[in-house]
């Protein structure tokens, strides 16, 4: 299937930021895990990262029609973006939330998700392996 796999703000950041909450590895490294866990479940994926709300809804937009499914992890804009969660249902294409660390232990704040209004399934807690398992909700 065509994945679209969306990473939200501060993820550019991996290996530098807070390495005891998101782990070592940076986030070449996670792109790398992605394009060869797409591989290995057969999926043709298009990766895209921006530290812009604005920038996350026009790629959202732009994927009606040409993806068959989007795996998001919106970072931030997971607990405020009501704009991302609006144009995930605009589109209406299935969507599969991932956290790399596990938001319902963590500050209050962040047991909310906008977007887990609309997805499919939410991974969180389980680091890269994650966008893994929420590729593979498009095996099925
Ligand atoms: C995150 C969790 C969010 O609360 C946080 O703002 C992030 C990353 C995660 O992958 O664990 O930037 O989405």
């Amino acid at each position: 299937m065509k994945i679209l796999v969306i990473n939200g703000p501060n993820l550019n950041m991996l290996g530098i930021r807070e390495p005891d909450i998101y782990g070592k590895q940076d986030f070449k490294e996670l792109e790398l895990y992605i394009r060869e866990a797409a591989k290995s479940l057969g999926h043709d994926v298009t990766l895209f990262q921006s530290n812009h709300e604005g920038e996350i809804v026009d790629i959202i937009q732009s994927a009606y029609g040409v993806f068959d499914g989007i795996v998001i992890n919106p970072a931030a804009y997971t607990h405020t973006s009501v704009a991302i969660l609006d144009a995930l249902k605009a589109v209406g294409i299935p969507t599969v939330e991932v956290h790399l660390s596990d938001i319902s232990s963590r500050e209050e704040f962040r047991k909310f998700s906008y977007v887990s209004m609309i997805a499919k399934k939410t991974v969180y807690g389980l680091g890269f392996e994650g966008y893994k398992k929420a590729l593979e909700y498009f095996c099925k």
